[in-house]
């Protein structure tokens, strides 16, 4: 195979990879997005798979040259048997059990980070640029180690097989700090390290090597340790993050120019999406990327006296219904608990053959996973069209007659930007009251998952529709 070809099939398969992205951003594309990214990565896996069968020539003159049958077999027997393995996991997972799933992916291809290093160094440095080719392979190993570590907790914590809680050591700021510290140190001194320390048994280089990797993989489990279950989502992101970023740094020691643009893209726009996150929750991102922050997610605020709440029925709420011309739905944590997003789907329907405007308003962070919500009304067949980002109906809400909360809490409470002693003060919400009438369905007056009392549903154009979200939507519907 000529090198013009493979980096062409490269080429190709990276934009690939950013129109799959770009596509991901909507879910009116997320679909073609998802098709475009597998395609990619089949054009850069048959292309690296006829490279090393065929070997690489540039201008006649032998670049890489083919393995031995046995050698292609090494790796189209385990490839083989890691795809059935994924086909098989991916057809199984609930949609509940994807963050679990993610990272444990995400700690493969720290591991494959680490292997790649390692190896690249036992079998011996270039005859070039040996200080950048020692660089980028110490720092690849380290951010794999961490990937690594961090990412089997992370799916240890969220599949529930570890205490989720935050197990945090004294000063855990402190070590994690000197940890890094000494991961600078031992990058310059495995730099500037004279060539002939590097080679053979019990080499300085060999050495620092085997220490960064112990302090990397420790570093890994201590920082995803201290966070609690409920703040996973976000670290399973900066996770997705991290890996990226170790792929890329595993493409620099192979010189390989597609896992350097590819771990680039998961990187950037893991960190990204952490990002976003972070701003939706209120919380800092520099405290997340350190691993210092979250308690177990539970919250508990301080209990105020709103009032009196005020209760309706299923019927009532057809009524209101039947008189409205537009209607905003705000789902949340509880109508995925509920399972209640077919029997949301049918109300819209419902609704819009009596020509009421039916839309949807997704709060960033609504659910426990990115994009939980969408995905729910995605697989409940809800048009895409009216479902719409918090930012692009927020100003709407005032000519709103009735909003359905349903099974939402933190998303929609008037104390994150009312009440600033509020443990989620400053967090973007969604205004839902300042429509004409909000029904919150929920089971209890209990708090969500930030643990504090919401005083929307103490407000006089506030009623609460008590009980499983599945069944008052149900119960609705046969009385429109
Ligand atoms: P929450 O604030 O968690 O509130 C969900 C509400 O649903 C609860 O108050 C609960 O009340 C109700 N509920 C539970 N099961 C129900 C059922 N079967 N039927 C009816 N209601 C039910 O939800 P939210 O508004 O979606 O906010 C999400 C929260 O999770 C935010 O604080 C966010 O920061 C956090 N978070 C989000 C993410 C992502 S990426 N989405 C990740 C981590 C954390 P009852 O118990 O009274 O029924």
């Amino acid at each position: 195979m000529s090198i013009s070809l493979q980096q062409g099939a490269f080429i190709l398969a990276g934009l690939l990879f950013i129109l799959a992205l770009a596509g991901l951003s909507k879910h009116e594309s997320s679909k073609r997005g998802n098709i475009l990214g597998s395609v990619g990565m089949g054009v850069a896996l048959i292309v690296t798979v006829l490279a090393t069968q065929l070997g690489v020539k540039s201008d006649g003159v032998e670049v890489s040259a083919p393995l031995p049958a046995w050698g292609v077999a090494a790796i189209l027997v385990p490839m083989g048997l890691g795809a059935v393995i994924g086909v098989v996991r991916a057809l199984r997972v609930e949609m509940t059990g994807m963050p679990e799933l993610i990272a444990l992916f995400h700690s493969f291809v720290g591991l494959a980070a680490v292997v790649v290093g390692w190896v690249s160094y036992l079998e011996g440095q270039p005859e070039t640029g040996a200080g950048l080719h020692y660089g980028e392979l110490f720092i690849g190993v380290f951010i794999g180690a961490v990937t690594f570590t961090g990412s089997i907790i992370a799916y240890l914590k969220l599949s529930a097989k570890m205490k989720s809680a935050p197990l945090a050591l004294p000063h855990h700021n402190i070590l994690n700090l000197g940890a890094i510290i000494v991961f600078i140190a031992l990058t310059v001194w495995f730099v500037v390290l004279p060539e002939d320390q590097h080679i053979g048994e019990g080499a300085t280089g060999l050495v620092l090597l085997t220490v960064m990797t112990v302090v990397a993989l420790l570093l890994g489990l201590h920082l995803v340790a201290a966070i609690g279950g409920g703040d996973m989502p976000v670290v399973v992101s900066m996770l997705n993050s991290y890996s990226g970023w170790a792929a890329a740094a595993a493409g620099f020691t192979l010189n390989n120019d597609l896992l350097i643009i590819t771990g680039a893209l998961v990187g950037s726009s893991g960190a990204y999406l952490s990002y976003i996150m972070c701003k939706a929750m209120n919380r800092s991102f520099i405290s997340v990327i350190m691993g210092g922050f979250g308690s177990d997610g539970q919250v508990v605020g301080e209990t105020k006296d709103y009032g009196q709440h005020r209760e309706t029925t299923a019927p009532e709420v057809a009524e209101l219904l039947k008189d409205a011309k537009d209607v905003v739905i705000a789902p949340g944590y509880g109508m995925a608990v509920a399972q209640a997003q077919g029997a949301v789907a049918d109300l819209t329907a419902k609704l819009r053959a009596r020509n009421i405007n039916v839309r949807f308003a997704i709060h960033p962070v609504a659910g426990r996973l990115p994009g939980h919500m969408n995905v729910l009304l995605a697989e409940a067949k809800v048009p895409y069209d009216i479902v719409y980002e918090m930012d692009e109906i927020n100003d709407d809400f005032p000519d709103v007659d009735v909003v359905l909360v349903i099974g939402a809490n933190d998303t929609v409470n008037p104390a994150a930007l009312d009440d600033p002693s509020s443990p989620i003060a400053g967090m973007p919400v969604l205004h839902v009251w300042e429509a004409g009438q909000v029904i919150i369905f929920k089971r209890s007056m209990a708090t969500g998952y930030a643990g504090v009392q919401n005083p929307l549903f103490f407000n006089q154009n506030s009623a609460m529709l008590f009980g499983d979200a599945k069944d008052r939507v149900q119960d609705i519907i046969q009385n429109l």
